[in-house]
């Protein structure tokens, strides 16, 4: 990767976002995102009568400048979907081993960033070269290693749409690799799990006979999650080929991070992770090479702060056509 050619001045963001803005309290005279300067400028609101806020800090910066700017052990979540280095128009395309290498100084300055108990969460597909595809999460397993984090879970990440193959079998999934810095990592299940197939199931015999066999809270969502890529029709898709469903990004927001953590996307395109971060009271932290997305990150900050955002609810089912409305 020629970082050379790719880094661009630096261009600052930074907004504490207040969360009584989304419940539109009339307790507060807030002041808009526009009226604040773009730099350092921030504010803070009561929210449930404790005093807290979360900021939003989005950068047009080369991931390797933004990441060498942060303080050891900061972020508790890394989450991102890096270039898959096969020509899309954000990327130029490399050799394997200059793709690989440019993916490992990026990882080593995760690694020193990411809190003891953090996690990282790193979204591949394949890389394609003359119809034959070599899967980066097999190819990167070595560096994270390497760098002494342990695989917690590879995702299976299913969705509906993409290219229609003629040679090979269409793809429909990618992975994300979840990885921890040690054994003591944060997680919570209970926030992300998803209705179970017989809630009301019971015992029916044993020392437990009659008591609920599963958990009222809903069952673990396990390691393959079905959510729809960001398309035409999805309510937020931008011009960005391929972002972040905010959904997705959420439920790793939710188990791997505590409220106020800062959760970071060293290439967060139009800013589904930051948004996913200030939604759940996280901070959110992310830097893109591209003027226009980290344009397009930041409208939609401020339009999450103003309650205009629209985002597809967690765990709304996936539109299926052989229900009636799709099953929605
Ligand atoms: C697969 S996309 C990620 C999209 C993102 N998940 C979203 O929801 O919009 C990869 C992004 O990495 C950005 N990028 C490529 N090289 C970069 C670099 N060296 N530093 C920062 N961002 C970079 C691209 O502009 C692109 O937006």
């Amino acid at each position: 990767m020629n970082r050379q050619a790719e880094t661009i001045e630096t261009n600052e963001f930074e907004v504490k976002v207040d969360h009584s803005a989304n419940r539109q309290s009339p307790l507060f005279d807030m002041p808009t995102l526009e009226q604040l300067k773009p730099q350092q400028e921030s504010f803070q609101l009561l929210d449930d009568g404790e005093r807290r806020s979360n900021i939003a800090v989005l950068e047009r910066k080369d991931n390797l400048d933004f990441l060498r700017d942060q303080p050891g052990e900061k972020f508790k979540l890394i989450v991102t979907s890096p270039p898959y280095n096969i020509g899309k128009s954000y990327e130029a395309r490399s050799s394997l081993d200059e793709y690989l290498a440019g993916q490992e100084a990026v990882i080593r300055e995760c690694v020193r960033v990411l809190h003891p108990q953090g996690s990282i969460c790193w979204q591949v597909g394949n890389y394609t070269d003359k119809g034959e595809i070599l899967p980066l999460d097999s190819l990167l397993f070595p560096i994270f290693r390497g760098f002494g984090l342990k695989l917690r879970n590879r995702i299976v990440w299913h969705f509906g749409h993409g290219l229609h193959c003629s040679k090979r079998l269409s793809g429909r999934y990618e992975t994300i690799n979840w990885w921890t810095k040690g054994d003591d990592y944060t997680w919570h299940l209970d926030p992300i799990r998803v209705p179970s197939k017989y809630p009301g199931k019971r015992h029916f015999k044993g020392p437990r006979k009659g008591e609920l066999s599963g958990n009222p809270l809903g069952k673990n969502p396990s390691d393959v999650w079905e959510f729809p890529n960001v398309k035409n029709n999805h309510p937020e898709k931008t011009i960005h080929p391929c972002q972040f469903p905010v959904e997705l990004v959420e439920r790793l927001v939710l188990s791997m991070t505590d409220e106020d953590d800062d959760v970071l996307d060293p290439y967060v395109g139009v800013g589904a992770s930051v948004i996913a971060a200030l939604k759940h009271k996280r901070n959110g932290y992310g830097c893109d090479i591209v003027e226009e997305y980290i344009s397009i990150a930041r409208e939609r900050v401020k339009d999450f702060q103003s309650g205009d955002l629209k985002t597809r609810p967690m765990g709304k089912p996936v539109y299926n056509p052989a229900l009636p409305n799709g099953g929605h």
